[in-house]
């Protein structure tokens, strides 16, 4: 048997969305990626959404709508992907690790508080694998210091955490469709806000500065007015090529109406997990899950000797993997890194075990029986 650890759901429905996109002969930025920013909207509950190409042009793009000082300070979790940090670079601001929680790997609200100094703007919870930070006590504490608040919410999508959905507490929430996540696009992200004024700059920073809704829309082409004429745009601000196009929303719009099947699916396959491990010694979950509350984009559980488990499930045809070796650790984070010990430890007991839409009860259940077979050897 060969398992994988993560892989996309896609099949006819992508295929004859993307069929319709080639039969209008429109691929690129366009009425798609509009559609597909009202049903996102729609679906996280935010007033606004803004479709890009990958959550780290999100995570990019979030940060830099409130132009903050060169220099100045951002609280992100060491243990998250390279890109909620490296955000924090492409604006030339310095990040600032915060350790993870020992139970739940999300950010340790205490460490942050103490990693707080008067120089920090924002802060960037990321709902690891899913499960929510505990935004209930984030935000009034971020609020009191008047810190920007930027969800990174690729592992997340569509949860709903104390009647609030995720995405939706912050400033601003990030999304990933990269293939891996919970729905896909291929690549793709997308930005969402409450506070439409705030991205007021962002679809002309997505689209190397060119404000569409600006677009001075020909009423009269022989006006000698140059702002009648359909071909001029201005360029205010500095923009990236990070629009999101039609093909990729063809399949989002395609992806979002099996979200919540795949999500059920997903919720599902972790009950099973956390049934078939829970007597096995040596092993516990990666962190609580609540398969029945909220979505998991990753599962995967802490094990005392973890290398050797994880060459056994190979030899038994199952990937596994780690998420992540904390950023705090990585050679280009040195000069803000060996930061939060905890997770800095931790970390070698992480196994990231199969979980996608694909993936069956009669899988896990070999995925299962391979641990408890594995940590008996
Ligand atoms: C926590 C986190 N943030 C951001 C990203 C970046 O997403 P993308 O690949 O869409 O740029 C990822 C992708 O794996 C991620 O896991």
């Amino acid at each position: 048997m060969n398992i994988r650890l993560f892989k996309p759901s896609v099949g006819e429905e992508e295929l004859e969305m993307i069929r319709q996109a080639f039969d209008r002969s429109w691929i690129g930025l366009g009425p798609t990626v509009e559609e597909f920013e009202k049903e996102w909207a729609a679906y996280s509950e935010a007033e606004t959404a803004i479709g890009v190409n990958s959550a780290t042009a999100a995570l990019h793009l979030a940060l830099a709508t409130f132009r903050f000082p060169e220099g100045s300070k951002v609280l992100v979790p060491s243990l998250t992907f390279a890109a909620t940090a490296t955000a924090v670079l492409y604006n030339r601001l310095v990040p600032v690790f915060v350790d993870s929680d020992p139970v739940t790997l999300g950010m340790d609200l205490n460490d942050l508080e103490r990693k707080y100094t008067a120089e920090c703007v924002a802060v960037m919870p990321v709902h690891y694998a899913g499960h929510p930070v505990p935004m209930e006590r984030l935000m009034p504490w971020a609020r009191e210091r008047s810190l920007k608040v930027i969800e990174d919410c690729a592992h997340t999508a569509g949860s709903r955490y104390k009647g609030r959905m995720l995405g939706t507490w912050g400033d601003v929430g990030c999304f990933s469709f990269e293939e891996k996540k919970l729905m896909s696009t291929g690549d793709g992200g997308m930005m969402v806000t409450n506070d439409p004024e705030l991205f007021k700059e962002v679809k002309a920073m997505r689209w190397v500065g060119i404000d569409k809704d600006n677009w001075k829309t020909a009423q009269r082409y022989t006006a000698a007015d140059k702002s009648a004429m359909h071909w001029f745009y201005e360029i205010n601000v500095l923009g990236y090529k990070y629009n999101m196009n039609d093909l990729a929303a063809s399949i989002g719009l395609a992806q979002l109406k099996k979200l919540p099947a795949m999500n059920a699916h997903r919720s599902a396959l972790i009950a099973s997990y956390l049934d078939g491990l829970k007597d096995i010694p040596g092993i516990s979950t990666l962190l609580p899950f609540e398969p029945h509350a909220y979505s998991y984009q990753m599962f995967g559980i802490r094990a005392d000797k973890r290398d050797e488990l994880m060459v056994f499930l190979k030899s038994k045809g199952i990937a596994t993997g780690c998420h992540y070796t904390p950023l705090s650790l990585q050679p280009l984070f040195a000069p803000w890194g060996h930061s939060t010990p905890y997770v800095e430890k931790e970390h070698q007991r992480f196994i990231t075990l199969p979980l996608h839409a694909g993936l069956t009860l009669e899988e896990v259940r070999y995925v299962t029986e391979a641990i408890a077979e594995g940590t008996r050897a």
